[in-house]
């Protein structure tokens, strides 16, 4: 088994480490592949995740360890924790996904690693030990943004064509671009604070969700869908946050502060103490999802009306694209199909599984650059993570200058 050391903080797995560890897989340089065959390798958050996928989208291997159970128990992911259990899996996951595929690691025509942005001491993992299998095996190095990675999943599993407007919702991200090639997004408005992802994570944890007999394995946002399927979401009422704002960003602070002081009241209602589950928090999950869903599909019509006002995006059948974990929430996917029939538009999502966090969106993403040619290294020397990363070139103040006003749309769901 290839162990990693640490040095200066720094993971390096040793030279002989690295050479048993391509043994395992027959490594013998030079066989000749007709196609291009990618392997992706995914460290940004909490997921360790690597998948082999050819030109064609076919995925060949693939393999994943999820740390959500670990970071459930401690309340959220602690960083150094993070760090630790993707050094203990990245080994085994990487082989996973290579010996599924039944490719050896010389067929392989790049590496492409997540690079930003994301957790430091995660990023830091995935890019250390993809350096040193790309200087092994002499590979091109494909850096690769997480983000992009999810707005480009979609075109593994359908066929879109540039240009697409996508709406990325995850617990770490919360934006809209407009997609015009591999590596040419507009950015039309984020997240002001936190991603909704956090929220309802932050949410369920307020409402003890981990100790829900139904719940206690699931992240919080698929926790609050399960549970808001038995819970009436008109018991509360709660406007969606920036009513007045007439752009396209979001916010999720203002909406858990108001759950949060619903909670409280329940609590005291009830007469049971933080930590125990309340009666009404099926109502609860099905009001803050309802509330979620009306706030991103009113930001969503903004952006889709902008992009129409600037000939950005086709007058009919555009496309729009929704990914991230959020995404394979299926209220808020069955909130943004209301929109997109309303605005002759069509909606696209990745499976579940492409919502979350992947190696094959990785493994994706490197092929897309190998066919479009653009960021595909041969030089690994100046290569760093970098946390922070925005996504493409950021119009979201002509967004608000266009002032767009958006038609009521009712929300029967
Ligand atoms: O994309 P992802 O796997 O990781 C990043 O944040 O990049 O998204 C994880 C987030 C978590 O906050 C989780 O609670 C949320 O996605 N999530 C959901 C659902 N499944 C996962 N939120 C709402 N409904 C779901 N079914
Ligand atoms: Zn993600």
């Amino acid at each position: 088994m290839l162990t990693l050391n640490k040095t200066a903080g720094v993971f390096k797995p040793s030279k002989r480490k690295v050479y048993e560890f391509l043994r395992s897989f027959n490594f013998h340089p030079g066989t000749l592949f007709l196609h291009k065959i990618v392997l992706g390798i995914e460290t940004s958050c909490d997921d360790t995740a690597a998948a082999v996928v050819d030109e064609t989208g076919n995925v060949l291997g693939e393999a994943i360890h999820s740390q959500t159970e670990v970071h459930l128990k401690t309340g959220g992911i602690i960083p150094p924790v993070a760090q630790q259990l993707h050094r203990e899996n990245i080994q085994r996951i990487v082989q996973e996904a290579l010996s599924a595929s039944s490719i050896s690691p010389s067929d392989l025509s790049a590496i492409a690693t997540t690079i930003k942005p994301g957790l430091a001491l995660s990023l830091g993992v995935g890019l250390s030990f993809s350096l040193q299998l790309v200087g092994q095996l002499k590979k091109p190095f494909i850096p690769i943004h997480h983000m992009e990675a999810h707005a480009l999943t979609i075109r593994l599993t359908n066929k879109v064509e540039f240009p697409f407007l996508v709406l990325l919702i995850s617990g770490g991200h919360c934006l809209l671009a407009l997609v015009q090639g591999v590596s040419d997004f507009l950015l039309l408005g984020k997240s002001l604070d936190i991603a909704p992802g956090d929220m309802l994570d932050k949410v369920a944890r307020r409402l003890s969700l981990i100790k829900h007999p139904e719940c206690s394995t699931m992240s919080g946002g698929k926790a609050i869908e399960h549970l808001a399927k038995q819970g009436n979401r008109f018991h509360f009422d709660i406007t969606p946050p920036l009513q007045r704002a007439k752009n396209c960003d979001f916010s999720f602070t203002g909406l858990q502060h108001l759950i949060n002081k619903i909670i409280i009241q329940k609590e005291k209602e009830e007469g049971i103490e933080q930590g125990q589950i309340l009666s009404s928090a099926a109502d609860i999950a099905a009001t803050v999802q309802h509330t979620t869903a009306c706030h991103i599909v009113k930001r969503t019509h903004r952006a889709i009306l902008f992009c129409k006002q600037r000939d950005l995006l086709p007058q009919n059948n555009a496309v729009l694209v929704a990914s991230g974990g959020v995404a394979s929430n299926f209220y808020i996917r069955r909130a943004l199909e209301i929109l997109t029939n309303a605005t002759q538009c069509t909606l696209m999502c990745p499976p579940p599984r492409l919502c979350t966090d992947n190696g094959i969106m990785i493994a994706w993403n490197g092929i897309e650059r190998l066919h479009a040619g653009v960021g595909i290294l041969h030089d690994i020397e100046d290569i760093r993570y970098e946390p922070k990363c925005p996504l493409g070139v950021d119009i979201s103040k002509e967004v608000e200058e266009a002032a767009i006003k958006v038609p009521r749309l009712k929300m029967n769901l």
